[in-house]
């Protein structure tokens, strides 16, 4: 009988896959939903080393998560990055009050989750047989297939004809590591791949799918103001999409703050979707116009701040004690 492609894959993931993945060892749905949001925009490299286990420290159980504020929960979430994953976590928590459905289907309806991440946690957690389409799988299905441009409906139909409903934990697992170890965007290893000739992209896999122009990342050029008043500072809770949640000092466009505040210094912070070129200043005469809040340095300490925030509190220091 002849080997199938996903028999191919399978072997290949047997020997070469990543199993020892903390998240591959549970079945607990909370702890892999938990890996699926973090890995959603970040690496394995980062998560593991810095993000996974501490998170599980603090909360052991979706439960605990429901009944924590959600500062707590961003507070841990604090430079991962994209923080609206950490608002819908908590989001999520509430709505089934602690306890994960257990279908894809109705997975689908909490905050956060889309179909590839419902899939993928229904796969790992229970075994139900759905294939996923992340970014890495899109990339070898294009290639799998020789595809030009398809939308997500489409690719969605080949996801479906790839994939090995016997085996919807391995398979998925096995395409992950496939993606991120061998069919790598620039320099993929086509001699390594266990799809070996049944590839229609082997030939020249960089065909597919076509080059991306990416755009250069905006610049943001702002002043941050460091108010002070009475050895407090004023921040506020940022509303903005990437960093929604994250406490941070006020922020002005580039000079359209009339007042000549104490020059700090210049920072620069590379976001995923921009870059912010801002000049710092202290102020000590004159208030905000908006609402902040006033924290003292210490209170500070306990909010969860941007990185760029962080940098900022570098210019201040306690006063020495008499
Ligand atoms: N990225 C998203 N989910 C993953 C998983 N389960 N293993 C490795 N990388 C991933």
């Amino acid at each position: 009988m002849k080997t199938t492609p996903q028999q191919l894959l399978l072997a290949w993931y047997h020997t070469h896959g990543r199993h020892d993945l903390p998240w591959r060892t549970t079945n607990d749905p909370y702890r892999i939903y938990l890996s699926e949001i973090m890995l959603q925009q970040t690496q394995v490299k980062t998560v593991l080393e810095r993000f996974y286990f501490p998170f599980l420290e603090k909360f052991s159980t979706f439960n605990e998560v429901a009944c924590a504020e959600v500062d707590d929960v961003l507070k841990m979430w604090e430079g991962l990055g994209y923080y609206t994953r950490a608002r819908n976590l908590h989001a999520a928590a509430r709505a089934c009050q602690g306890i994960l459905p257990a279908t894809a289907q109705e997975l689908m309806t909490l905050p956060g989750i889309g179909r590839s991440t419902a899939h993928a946690i229904a796969a790992f957690a229970y075994r139900e047989a759905l294939p996923i389409l992340d970014a890495n799988v899109k990339r070898i299905l294009h290639r799998y297939y020789a595809l030009g441009e398809r939308d997500e409906k489409q690719l969605w139909g080949y996801a479906y004809d790839l994939f090995d409903k016997q085996h919807p934990f391995e398979y998925n697992q096995a395409m992950m590591d496939l993606g991120s170890l061998v069919c790598v965007g620039k320099q993929p290893k086509c001699d390594e791949c266990p799809f070996g000739k049944h590839c229609k992209g082997r030939a020249e896999p960089l065909r597919y799918p076509m080059a991306k122009v990416t755009k250069p990342k905006p610049i943001r050029v702002r002043d941050i103001i460091l108010f002070e008043r009475e050895g407090k500072f004023a921040l506020a809770q940022r509303k903005e999409r990437f960093l929604s949640g994250l406490w941070g000092f006020a922020q002005y466009e580039k000079g359209s703050w009339g007042y000549h505040s104490h020059y700090l210094g210049h920072i620069t912070q590379h976001y995923s979707h921009f870059t912010l070129e801002a000049d710092c200043y202290h102020e000590t005469h004159n208030d905000p116009q908006e609402e902040f809040e006033w924290f003292s340095l210490e209170e500070i300490g306990r909010l969860s701040l941007s990185r760029a925030d962080h940098k900022v509190l570098q210019w201040i220091h306690p006063k020495e004690k008499d």
